[in-house]
């Protein structure tokens, strides 16, 4: 990667501006970045009285990639509690995700070896795991028709559709990533095709834009075996690609197995050549805002995807994730993940991010 690419910042609320503040130094030492830092979130319905203004939205379109902290506090939730009609910190997210049509969602689970123990699966079941969560953001259920008709005591209905555009796209979406995460790469489509039409269009779907890649190997599976599959075997999964509503069950069920919110990264990802957003699974962590211990390593993980999926630099990647995993490796732990036990010193923020950039610095 060579030019200067553009990164708009969206540090947010909370812990917001610590963990990006943080992930910039780091990115800094992997290569060369110009950052434009936009308000977003509370931080500027203070400012504009709105979540996400269009400045902002053209500023990130105009970017190379988008990085996020997150949003929301309980400032601004009061201020909801008090006039529903307020403004939402969570509108700016919401906002941004649709003005930059990002329609596949990326969360990988990788737990750190130095960190298995704090996964609530035993350590033979978790080991090895390694598997990416492709979910589909922007149709199914989620967004179809849905109402209320007064028959029968009152009935609810929320309609689920799916062209074969919509799943071609997150199909090739999987599909890259698999490629460009190994050598070897396997794709498991998730569905109902036994009951739904729809699970049924994405199947044959899914199995036409295969085709095109007869170097990644695709298996298919229902649903509830999946659930099942990601808590008995996680090991054996490589890339998950499914729809809406089960990459929102799937994705959460496959943070869990981690066990540390605070090491989780994610990727929004839209069309080919339009930026990206990337940020870290958890929120604004009001409660410990400010202190100096916020764990800034979810935020740094999605700082490697940024690099590995959105400015195409796998190397520079790889380089972070390997600095993360040495410092955990070397016991250093924020808060969150501290247990106290042999070997283990807890940190704060700075020291954590110190750690991090030493290790960039010797490999
Ligand atoms: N994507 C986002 O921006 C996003 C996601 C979830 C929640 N939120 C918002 O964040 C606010 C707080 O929500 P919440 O408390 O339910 O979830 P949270 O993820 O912010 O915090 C849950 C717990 O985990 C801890 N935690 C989270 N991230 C941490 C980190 N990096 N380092 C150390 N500890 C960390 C927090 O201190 C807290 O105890 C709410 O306003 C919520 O709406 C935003």
């Amino acid at each position: 990667m060579s030019e200067t690419k553009q990164i708009v910042v969206l540090a947010g609320d909370g812990i917001g501006p610590e963990i990006v503040g943080a992930t910039r130094q780091v990115l800094d030492a992997v290569g060369s970045f110009e950052y434009t830092e936009h308000l977003i979130g509370g931080a500027s319905i203070d400012e504009h009285g709105v979540a996400l203004t269009d400045e902002v939205i053209v500023a990130c379109k105009d970017s190379d990639a988008v990085l996020l902290g997150a949003v929301g506090g309980p400032k601004w939730d009061e201020a909801v509690a008090k006039d529903p009609t307020a403004p939402r910190p969570e509108q700016g997210l919401l906002g941004i995700r649709k003005a930059l049509g990002l329609y596949a969602n990326l969360r990988p689970v990788k737990p750190s070896p130095a960190l298995i123990d704090a996964s609530p699966l035993k350590k033979e079941l978790i080991d090895g795991t390694d598997l990416l969560v492709v979910r589909e953001l922007t149709g199914g259920i989620y967004f179809g028709a849905s109402g209320r008709r007064d028959d029968n005591g009152g009935t609810a209905y929320d309609e689920c559709a799916y062209s074969v555009p919509e799943i071609e796209r997150i199909t090739r979406a999987a599909f890259e990533a698999a490629r460009q995460r190994s050598d070897n790469p396997r794709v498991l489509s998730v569905d109902k095709a036994n009951v739904l039409e729809t699970s049924r269009l994405w199947r044959e779907t899914v199995k036409k834009v295969a085709e095109d890649y007869p170097d990644v190997q695709l298996d298919h599976l229902l649903v509830d075996f999946a659930a099942m599959k990601l808590v008995s075997s996680p090991a054996e999964i490589d890339v998950i690609v499914t729809e809406n509503l089960f990459g929102d069950i799937l994705s959460d069920e496959a943070a869990m197995l981690t066990g540390s919110l605070g090491m989780l990264p994610s990727a929004s990802i839209g069309a080919e050549g339009d930026p990206g957003l990337f940020e870290p699974v958890h929120g604004s962590a009001p409660d410990i805002a400010g202190q100096g211990v916020a764990n800034p390593l979810a935020t740094m993980l999605s700082a490697a995807m940024m690099l590995r999926y959105g400015l195409g630099d796998g190397e520079a990647a790889d380089r972070i994730e390997s600095a993360v995993d040495a410092v955990l490796e070397k016991g250093l732990r924020t808060p969150d993940i501290y247990e106290g036990g042999e070997g283990e010193t807890r940190v704060g923020t700075e020291e954590v991010t110190a750690a991090v950039l030493a290790e960039l610095a010797q490999g």
